[in-house]
């Protein structure tokens, strides 16, 4: 048998009414090297393919009145319907500022996932009954964007580089912020003065245990100063 101890994301599909959205964030940089390394493959999907009328409409005016129009739920209930065919049927994550509030450790649960249908709408814009189609409902921020894609493009960047491989230097998501709960130490490199800015001597002191119990403390000193509510109450 063989037990996987590390993520295992290998399909992320997205059904969207803008696929050219993706096209930039996706060809760049961790993402395109993770799906030219085929550690995921991501593929774009058109919402407006899975209407039926002339038109291809997808939104339509709402009932009770008020402003703006909301996304029509036919169309998102053909275009799931046909990604659940698909094996394996994998979990559909909704982007809405109403979802659960995305974090580290929300990222790794997802990355963990061999499948997953992201479904980008339009904020204040999708019928309630779309809502039932997702397994889970995530939001990136206490903000509104116009729609769900740059949610999702900071959803898979988050997902991506913590697949095994996707990053140059395995231990490079190790240390950084959030894992342990705590901010990221300061970084620094050459020139070691520059613009009357001295780089700490402990850092050029070579003394690795205590570059690592400096990089511990400033760890914990940036959370407290700017993000106390990440450290753990005495509760
Ligand atoms: N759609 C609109 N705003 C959003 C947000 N903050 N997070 C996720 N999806 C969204």
């Amino acid at each position: 048998m063989t037990v996987r101890a590390y993520p295992v994301l290998v399909r992320i599909d997205i059904v969207t009414i803008f696929p050219e959205m993706f096209a930039g964030p996706f060809d760049a940089s961790i993402i395109r090297r993770a799906r030219d390394a085929a550690l995921v493959e991501i593929a774009i999907h058109d919402l407006r393919d899975w209407t039926t009328d002339r038109h291809r409409s997808v939104d339509d005016a709402p009932f009770g009145g008020g402003p703006g129009m909301v996304m029509r739920p036919e169309p998102w209930f053909g275009a799931l319907e046909s990604q659940r065919e698909q094996s394996p049927p994998g979990r559909a994550i909704l982007l809405t500022p109403q979802g659960r509030p995305l974090t580290q450790a929300i990222a790794a649960e997802l990355a963990a996932e061999s499948r997953l249908i992201l479904m980008c709408g339009r904020y204040e814009g999708v019928d309630e009954r779309v809502r039932g189609l997702a397994d889970d409902e995530i939001s990136v921020g206490d903000y509104v964007l116009s729609g769900g894609e740059p949610a999702a493009i900071v959803l898979v960047d988050a997902l991506v580089r913590l697949l095994p491989g996707a990053l140059g230097s395995e231990d490079s998501t190790a240390e950084e912020s959030f894992i342990g709960g705590l901010l990221e130490y300061p970084h620094y490199t050459r020139p070691a003065e520059f613009r009357g800015q001295a780089v700490p001597d402990v850092l050029l002191s070579g003394n690795h245990a205590e570059i690592a119990r400096w990089r511990r403390e400033q760890r914990l000193q940036r959370t407290r100063d700017r993000r106390p509510d990440l450290l753990p109450t005495d509760e």
